[in-house]
């Protein structure tokens, strides 16, 4: 996965209004942990709406050079055959985890707990991201690893022969890092501690609970969240219903709050308090978005949300939310830049270290299309109005990145272009068809010339 595919660009025109009910894939976190927990239980799990993008196919291939056999059925279904907590085989080749930090970090979690060695690497994007938040916790429990500079990937590591419980407080605000600490204490016996003085999403906690590990949450009067996990429990298979992924949802949904007569509604999506800070902001900023159909499955709120074209006004974003809606601030930019005055997004420096640096991404990007818009180390304003277009946005293999622009285009007065749709793949591989069906105007453009 690691040698990178000729690029695509593609281009977005204004477009018609956008009308209908789509459904975007399931959640990637959830995904991702439902094949890893699958691989870690006693018997068969099974798992439908698996977001089949990616980055879960790299977890996939993971688990399976684990050892947990894993199968999908021609209806969907998927099937993991779990080899047991303590049960992982040393992989005899190098896994590659492609664009996916998430199933990397996850993953490190997991084998850091058993004597193997495990060599990892990822993609152009994969290799420049941090890895030391993560193996810093787990050299404390008894990890070796051999890293390049500064922990980057490729890495080899070995995990501990005897693992060591640990008190751990989370120093940044991440949920990869947390669940990675508890995945290893999976496997570590005694109980491992996990502080996280900002809440993040909640879904190795939940999931882990729902796989039958004894796992004990306790929340400060400041919100502050103490985490308590029993090592070595027997976990028990679980069925698996995979809800629509808020994040990806977040593209059709600001797609239609800009496009001047939309009506979309987008069906089934995770309504977890921990993924949905880009709601509040945009209902702040005056979107009219109803929630329908509020149901709950597997533990977890779901919900159709239908969502108008709106006149929107800019907001400050505080800090506090940063950790709810994280990977949304770019398209929020995309909403931003057609919003009456100034939005300001405060408090979110930890985009700097996802599949790109997604504030000079997203800066770049809206500078190229005469977006009015100011960059800080932790923060980002963009000031609403017409947008130019025409400027061609590169993506840097940031998904994310190439879904935002393409949504800004939709409303540009010139097309806005990204030099690779192909990365959208990683994450939501209907967009292109999703967004067209809904009347989107998408079309293939020039590549650079060399
Ligand atoms: C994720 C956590 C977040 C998020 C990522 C998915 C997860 O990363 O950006 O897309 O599934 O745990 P951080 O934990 O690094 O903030």
């Amino acid at each position: 996965m690691s040698a990178e595919a000729a690029l695509r660009p593609l281009s977005a025109h204004r477009s018609p209004a956008l009308k209908g009910r789509v459904r975007v894939p399931g959640d990637k976190s959830i995904s991702h942990r439902s094949l890893m927990f699958g691989a870690l239980a006693i018997g068969r799990t099974t798992i439908t709406g698996l977001l089949e993008g990616g980055d879960i196919m790299s977890t996939a291939a993971a688990m399976r050079a684990f050892g947990a056999n894993i199968h999908r059925g021609d209806d969907g279904t998927w099937t993991v055959d779990g080899v047991g907590v303590g049960g992982l085989l040393e992989p005899a080749g190098v896994i590659d985890f492609g664009n996916a930090g998430t199933g990397v970090r996850l993953c490190m979690g997991l084998a850091a707990a058993q004597p193997i060695a495990v060599t990892f690497t990822g993609d152009g994007s994969l290799i420049k991201r941090p890895m030391g938040r993560v193996l810093d916790p787990l050299r404390k429990m008894g990890v070796d690893v051999i890293a390049r500079s500064g922990d980057r990937l490729p890495l080899t590591m070995r995990g501990a022969m005897t693992p060591i419980p640990i008190e751990y407080t989370v120093p940044v605000p991440s949920a990869q890092v947390k669940s990675a600490v508890l995945l290893a204490g999976l496997g570590t016996p005694g109980v491992t501690t996990v502080i996280e003085p900002v809440f993040t999403r909640d879904h190795t906690e939940r999931m882990l609970a729902g796989f039958g590990a004894a796992i004990d949450i306790e929340t400060a009067a400041n919100g502050a969240r103490t985490i308590r996990l029993e090592g070595r429990p027997d976990l028990k298979p679980q069925t698996i219903t995979v809800p629509g992924d808020p994040s990806s949802a977040a593209f059709p949904i600001v797609a239609a709050l800009i496009v001047p007569g939309s009506d979309v509604t987008v069906e089934g999506i995770l309504m977890n308090p921990s993924r949905i800070g880009l709601i509040d902001t945009l209902l702040e900023m005056g979107a009219d978005i109803t929630i329908e159909n509020a149901r709950e499955t597997g533990g977890e709120k779901i919900a159709d949300l239908r969502v108008k074209h709106s006149a929107l006004k800019g907001v400050t974003v505080p800090p506090e939310r940063a950790p709810l809606m994280i990977d949304e601030y770019p398209v929020l930019a995309a909403a931003a830049a057609v919003a009456e005055g100034k939005t300001v997004m405060l408090g979110i420096e930890e985009m700097r270290v996802k599949e790109s640096d997604r504030i000079a991404a997203v800066a770049a990007g809206l500078a190229a299309n005469g977006v009015d818009h100011e960059e800080g180390r932790d923060w980002l304003s963009v000031t609403g109005g017409k947008v130019a277009g025409g400027g061609r946005v590169v993506t840097h293999l940031d998904h994310r990145i190439a879904m935002t622009f393409l949504v800004l285009g939709l409303v540009a007065d010139a097309p806005v272009t990204v030099d690779d749709a192909g990365v959208i793949a990683t994450s939501f591989p209907e967009f292109e068809p999703l967004m067209r069906g809904a009347g989107a105007l998408f079309e293939d453009a020039e590549a650079d010339a060399a």
